[in-house]
């Protein structure tokens, strides 16, 4: 099949395409998605032949107001409107009891929803040219690097799907913060830009999800996740990276360094992608700077960021590295 690639000028036919059963891939603020009929379990079927996903791992579905919540979501609680009001249209999913429109090969055979308003007009516009709620997962192959532009959409999904929406280079640059509000305590079950200091005066109590997972609260937890193709492990000093560099240059492997600008400098290694030198510039530029490497290098060191700020970009270091790290 085809895949046209093109901005708002296509939204009336990629609310077509929805409405007919394809699945379509469009930018949000934090990963494009790919994006299908949340009712239609055709559609849904497709999105997840595309990806190659495992079954019982649920889609967020994607809706353009609270309005819409209704054709989503039953038993609402007040909570979930008071978020939406905060945070929304914003990087923040609300996990809550599924309405019976939904069909269970959406949210992976839960009586859950995750639920979701993205900030981004090409994503409105799509859920409104389609005039329903979007299913959509992270735009990538299952177990790769979500994209966060539309040639990352295009190297995965070239000829499975009709239609790529081209916004750009994505602001936050890693997917949302997964919140669940169908338990006593509201828990954060995947860290994304807005965090637990952002939801407790809120919230009143927030809890992180944390430690091992042995039962996957968030099915997609169990999955290894964001794997740059070639081996990747984390670094967390000068003095590290520059030894494993070398130990690595040594075997013929061409290293990279993927870290702040600050660590570069102080390891003096020329072979390097920024992740500039903030919290928000690393969330931002992260899964970009992974497929840049995995390109044209052998063997990718991560900088293994340390403190509160950076803990939503931690979690995807430790997804990409398997947890290895150099100290
Ligand atoms: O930023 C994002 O959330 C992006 C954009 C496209 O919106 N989407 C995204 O989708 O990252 P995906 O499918 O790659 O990740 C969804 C995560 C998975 O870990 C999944 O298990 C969890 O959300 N999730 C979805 N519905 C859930 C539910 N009902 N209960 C628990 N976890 C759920
Ligand atoms: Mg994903």
């Amino acid at each position: 099949m085809e895949t046209k690639v093109g901005k708002e000028e296509l939204l009336a036919l990629g609310g077509e395409l929805i409405r007919e059963g394809f699945a379509v891939a469009f930018p949000t603020e934090t990963v494009y998605g790919l994006g299908g009929d949340a009712y239609n379990e055709k559609a849904v079927e497709a999105i997840f032949n595309a990806k190659g996903r495992p079954q019982d791992n649920p889609l967020i579905v994607h809706i353009s107001s609270p309005k819409e919540l209704e054709g989503v979501a039953v038993d609402v609680p007040k909570a979930a409107y008071k978020l939406f009001e905060v945070f929304s249209p914003g990087p923040l999913t609300l996990v809550l009891k599924k309405s019976p429109l939904i069909p269970k090969r959406t949210t992976g055979g839960l009586d859950t929803v995750g639920v979701r308003i993205p900030d981004h007009p090409l994503a409105l516009g799509l859920i409104k040219a389609a005039a329903r709620p979007i299913a959509a997962p992270s735009a990538n192959v299952s177990g790769r690097v979500s994209p966060t532009e539309a040639s990352h959409v295009l190297e995965d999904m070239k000829g499975k799907i009709p239609l790529i929406l081209d916004g750009g280079k994505t602001r936050v640059g890693i997917e949302s913060t997964v919140l669940d509000l169908t338990k006593d305590i509201p828990v954060i079950l995947r860290p994304g830009a807005v965090t637990a200091g952002m939801l407790a005066p809120v919230l009143g109590a927030v809890k992180v999800f944390s430690g091992e997972v042995v039962v996957a609260e968030a099915p997609g937890m169990k999955y290894k996740h964001y794997s740059p193709v070639c081996p990747c492990v984390g670094v967390n000093g000068p003095q590290t990276a520059r030894a494993e560099y070398e130990k690595r240059e040594g075997e013929g492997l061409n290293p990279v360094l993927v870290a702040s600008d600050n660590l570069i400098e102080k390891s003096g290694i020329k072979n390097a992608i920024s992740l500039g030198n903030s919290p928000e510039a690393a969330m931002a530029n992260l899964f970009s700077a992974l497929r840049k490497a995995e390109k044209k290098f052998g063997y990718i060191l991560l900088e293994w960021f340390e403190g509160a700020d950076y803990y939503p970009v931690q979690n995807r270091i430790k997804k990409a590295t398997g947890g290895a790290v150099i100290r």
